[in-house]
């Protein structure tokens, strides 16, 4: 029983890894900036990249900064400081609305 149980949850998680990893490869390309490509392969290697427009609407500097470091620090993103900055720049200029005039 708890066997079969086990079974069924291994099976859904790898199909759930390998289905939004190619959904972050083909189908989201983020815009145009200074480190697009940094925030892509730094992110996608978890989730797909729409993530990212889909919190976009609800974010801000102050949130993307907290974002960026939850992923570093409760999911070991392996993001170095520097890129962080960066990354957190890029997001925030190009994914956010809350703080926009
Ligand atoms: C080490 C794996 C990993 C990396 C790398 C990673 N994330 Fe995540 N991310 C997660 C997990 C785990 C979740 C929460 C579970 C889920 O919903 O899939 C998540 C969820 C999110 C969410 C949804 C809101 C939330 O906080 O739960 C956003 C936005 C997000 N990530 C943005 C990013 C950005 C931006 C990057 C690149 C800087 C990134 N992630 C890199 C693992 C990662």
């Amino acid at each position: 029983m708890s066997y079969r149980t086990n079974l069924r949850a291994t099976t859904a998680c790898a199909f759930l890894i390998s289905g939004s990893a190619r959904a972050g490869e083909e189908a989201i390309r983020l815009v145009d900036g200074e480190a697009r490509d940094l925030t892509a392969t730094s992110c996608v290697t978890c989730h797909s990249l729409d993530y990212i427009q889909m919190n976009a609407p609800l974010m801000n500097r102050a949130t993307w900064q907290k974002s960026v470091h939850k992923m570093i620090d409760k999911f070991g993103a392996p993001i170095a400081e520097g890129d962080a900055a960066r990354i957190v720049d890029y997001l925030s200029e190009h994914y956010s609305a809350a703080d926009s005039p």
